[in-house]
């Protein structure tokens, strides 16, 4: 994996070229690769490349197309290697199931506590209420500019019948942003609102707590999630934040259970 941080005025290039880098990699059958932004820092992006096997990544170092896109790259960003060819340690990964496994029991048998304000289990340390999940990583250094994230996700809104373009990002409780859009449908019915893509997407990548989301529309008046998305975001999401806002400004913050008062859930099951 590799830290790589765009010069300033070369974001198009720069798309441009790990673009054609992912096209290399898969039509010479090198394996693949995932540039993923980091929310963060503007401009920066952590390369990952998966080798198909341990010739593919050396055949790869040796082809001249390969090397001219690198020397590319090079000219307009600043890239670190930050981990070559390592697996997660077993001790990690213990680590962090174990973590994620004291969430996950919190977030379901935090459901009553929540409704009924009855408290930590452990006692009321906390006058204010409490925000579901672990603290954020980013709480310790810059904020991740959510909103941001969620702007930048609804440029990618196929919205071909209401021309009505909606980004969301949802945080997960370890920090992690998952970018959603609206996708609309020819029988109109089948339409996914931005919020239930980016929880999808979140769910199936993995993720079991969140924290917040961001919902960005182009309208001088904010676009609050809809029934069928307060739903979901609820039963996968619990008590979120939510963040409202424009291509402009934030238009307001609220909090899940207030826009879902008396909510349906696998409680009453
Ligand atoms: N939409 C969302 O994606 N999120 C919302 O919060 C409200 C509505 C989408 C659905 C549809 O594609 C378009 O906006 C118009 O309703």
């Amino acid at each position: 994996m590799s830290l790589v941080d765009v010069t300033s005025g070369h974001d198009e290039e720069f798309l441009a070229i790990a673009t054609h880098f992912e096209a290399l990699l898969i039509r010479k059958e090198y394996g693949h690769g995932e540039m993923i932004r980091d929310e963060g820092h503007p401009r920066r992006f952590y390369a990952v490349r998966y080798w198909t096997d341990a010739t593919a990544a050396e055949r790869f170092h040796a082809d001249p197309e390969a090397q001219a896109l690198t020397a590319g790259l090079y000219r307009i960003a600043r890239v670190t290697h930050v981990v070559n060819g390592v697996h997660k340690s077993a001790a990690m990964r213990l680590m962090l199931d174990d973590r994620r496994a004291r969430i996950e029991a919190d977030r379901r048998t935090g459901f009553d506590r929540r409704v009924k304000d009855a408290g930590r289990s452990e006692g009321n340390r906390r006058v204010r209420e409490r925000r579901i999940g672990p603290r954020r990583v980013q709480d310790a250094g810059g904020e991740i500019d959510l909103i941001g994230a969620a702007r930048r996700a609804r440029e990618n809104a196929d919205a071909a019948f209401s021309h009505f373009k909606v980004g969301a990002a949802l945080e997960a409780g370890d920090g992690a942003i998952i970018t959603g859009c609206n996708i609309e449908n020819a029988t109109y019915g089948l339409t996914l609102c931005a919020e239930r893509v980016a929880m999808f997407k979140a769910i199936s990548d993995g993720h079991r707590v969140f924290t917040r989301i961001a919902i960005v529309a182009d309208t001088a008046a904010p676009t609050p999630p809809c029934g069928a998305c307060r739903q979901i975001l609820w039963e996968f999401g619990g008590n979120l934040e939510i963040q409202l806002a424009n291509l402009q400004e934030e238009k307001g913050s609220y909090m899940l259970k207030d826009l879902l008062p008396l909510p349906f859930d696998a409680r009453l099951l």
